[in-house]
């Protein structure tokens, strides 16, 4: 298929760029957008049709349903059953931005879009370009990050290009996203308050407003990982061609380890990456893949160092260990994924 790509600044907007694109969705075209979190493949999400695109462009499975995005708040009302005190607070403190809400869904939302599950998750981007774009459709818009099924989410124009080209309808370039992983999804469809993906809006950050915030156990275990509630986050996850290993310790030990580790793969002729932050880069001698300096930054650059892996033909990288605590929960939950839970614990 032909692909219309175009590059947009989000400092400066062009509206007819914008209405180009807005009407692609509104006619069931997929259109590839940025968000603050990751880049997503977007497609009108009250039409069947339009959604399963969505399915065939990722190669992804149809049990795992899809996010809808809003351009407003007032917009929810046409897609859920009820929006609680709860979701009231949750709205007001975190919309616009990278939170996505699970309700029982209206009769609106089409099967094909909420995987056949009775609940629907909804977010309210705060990134200019992805919201005029959705206001500009006039309908929402469903859209699970804009990588192939399995592989990690893309933060950056090249990522797109590279994978999605000739996949999808239209494809609006930004610049990098802000936070680099995808939003956290709170599950307010039940009793309980439950966290099914971590991501910038933290645990404690929630629990702030709400009080008592659980998290689903599927999030840090593998053995749990198959009964996950957020379907997606039981596939196979953020995956580079490179085999991944997490290696946890002391930072003078966990250098040692894996220069060893280095030394032992050339020998077999494979070629070691590090991922690891600015300040321990001199402790390694393979290549390194940096992330910066604070824990905003590794999110911010996790899934692009994980991409750059195989574009530098890496075939083992080890990454170093975060705390699992704020955004450290929400790091160590994608590295994990990206390790298939491979730790190497010294
Ligand atoms: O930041 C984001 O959320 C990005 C950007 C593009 O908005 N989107 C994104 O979508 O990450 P996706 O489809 O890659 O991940 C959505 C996750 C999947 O794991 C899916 O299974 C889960 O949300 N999900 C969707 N609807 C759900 C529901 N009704 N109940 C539980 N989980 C749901
Ligand atoms: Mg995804």
């Amino acid at each position: 298929m032909e692909t219309i790509i175009m590059n947009i600044d989000s400092e400066n907007i062009d509206y007819k760029i914008i209405d180009i694109f807005g009407k692609m969705l509104k006619e069931g075209k997929t259109v590839i957008f940025p968000t603050e979190t990751v880049y997503g493949i977007g497609a009108n999400a009250l039409d069947e049709s339009a959604a399963k695109k969505i399915y065939v462009a990722k190669g992804r499975p149809s049990d795992n349903p899809l996010l809808v995005h809003i351009a407003e708040v007032d917009d929810i009302h046409d897609l859920v059953e009820e929006v609680d005190g709860r979701a009231k607070l949750l709205m007001e403190k975190f919309w616009p931005g990278p939170l996505t809400i699970v309700f029982k869904k209206k009769r609106s939302i089409p099967n094909v879009t909420s995987g056949g599950l009775d609940t629907v998750a909804i977010r309210m981007p705060s990134d200019k370009v992805a919201r005029s774009l959705i206001k500009a459709s006039g309908v929402p818009i469903a859209a699970p990050s804009a990588n192939l099924s399995g592989k990690p989410s893309p933060t950056k124009p090249e990522h797109i290009l590279k994978d999605m080209n000739g996949r999808v309808d239209g494809i609006l370039l930004g610049g990098a996203c802000n936070f680099g992983v995808e939003s956290t999804i709170i599950d307010l469809s039940g009793g309980e308050v439950v966290i099914l993906r971590p991501g910038s809006i933290t645990l404690e950050m929630l629990s702030e407003v709400l009080g008592e915030v659980k998290i689903d156990p599927s999030i840090m275990n593998k053995d749990d990982n198959q009964k996950a509630k957020a379907p997606g986050m039981k596939y196979t996850h953020y995956s580079p061609k490179a085999e991944v290993f997490i290696v946890e310790g002391d930072q003078k030990e966990v250098a040692k380890k894996i220069n060893e580790l280095n030394d032992e793969n050339k020998e077999k002729g494979l070629k070691t990456g590090v991922l690891c932050l600015n300040k321990n880069k001199a402790m390694y001698n393979a290549q390194t893949f940096t992330l910066g300096e604070t824990y905003e930054d590794v999110a911010k650059n996790l899934f692009d160092c994980l991409i750059e892996l195989d574009n530098k033909g890496i075939d083992i990288a080890y990454a170093e260990s975060y705390e699992e605590k704020d955004l450290g929960i929400t790091i160590m939950n994608r590295l994990k994924k990206s390790a298939g839970y491979k730790i190497i614990k010294l």
